[in-house]
């Protein structure tokens, strides 16, 4: 049977490339967008709601998929902070709102967007969220991108609530580490490119369990918290 995704986030980077990579492998894709974005009109997916930012616009996305299932549902938006440099910045030397739009975006935004989004999965199906590996407390052994790194332990955290509360016992509940990957967020320098990681990740999405919370990685090997 043909498989199903709504994801969020895909006018380029990661959002894009998994949106082809999932058309490509026959799977129904819903796909959102802030403006326009020429490369994922030409991707074979569906374009559901122009102008969807993920902090405000996510009951517009519901209501308008109104009684549609789907396999897969991704919140994959996420940001660095206002510019590249943000990313060097220090708890002790940034603008609050900033910060808030940081935590906002990155933590809080997708997962309420998960929970509006919920209904729309099909019992066994999969809600993901794009973290990063950044986000394990465990695995921290520098300051690197502390206030990034740290919006994304608090997207794990929340992760893990969803997991516990709202998906439990109906669906899997997945936190994506893609690799280090060549987008506009990652640089150039990146170790992978767009094309290796989304066909890992997109393996991962298409094997999970119904009942995991799984940290883990696009290559498929699960991260400590
Ligand atoms: N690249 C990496 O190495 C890497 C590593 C770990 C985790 N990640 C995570 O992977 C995800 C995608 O990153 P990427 O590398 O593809 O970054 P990217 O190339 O900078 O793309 C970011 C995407 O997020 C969208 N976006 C940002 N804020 C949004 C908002 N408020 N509402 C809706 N869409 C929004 C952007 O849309 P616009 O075009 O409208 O701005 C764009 O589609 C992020 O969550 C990121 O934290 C990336």
């Amino acid at each position: 049977m043909t498989k199903s995704a709504i994801i969020i986030g895909a006018s380029r980077g990661l959002g894009l490339g998994l949106t082809r990579e999932l058309v490509a492998r026959g799977w129904d894709v819903v796909a959102t967008r802030r403006g326009p974005a020429a490369e994922l009109e030409a991707s074979g997916a569906e374009v559901a709601v122009v102008d969807m930012d993920v902090r405000a616009d996510v009951e517009r996305l519901a209501a308008a998929l109104g009684a549609r299932r789907f396999d897969v549902v991704l919140l994959c938006a996420g940001t660095m902070g206002p510019d590249h440099a943000f990313a060097e910045r220090t708890a002790d030397g940034v603008d609050k709102a900033a910060v808030a739009d940081l935590m906002w975006t990155n933590a809080v935004a997708p997962v309420r967007a998960g929970r509006v989004l919920l209904p729309l999965v099909k019992d066994g199906g999969t809600m993901a969220f794009m973290s990063s590996i950044l986000g394990s407390v465990s695995l921290r052994q520098t300051g690197f991108a502390e206030l990034y790194s740290a919006s994304k332990s608090a997207l794990n955290s929340l992760v893990t609530s969803f997991a516990n509360v709202d998906a439990k016992g109906r669906v899997a509940t997945l936190a994506l580490h893609p690799g280090w990957v060549r987008t506009e967020m990652g640089t150039e320098h990146a170790d992978l490119d767009v094309d290796t990681s989304v066909r890992g990740m997109a393996d991962v999405l298409g094997a999970a369990q119904p009942l995991e919370c799984r940290y883990v990685t696009y290559a498929g090997d699960t991260l400590p918290w």
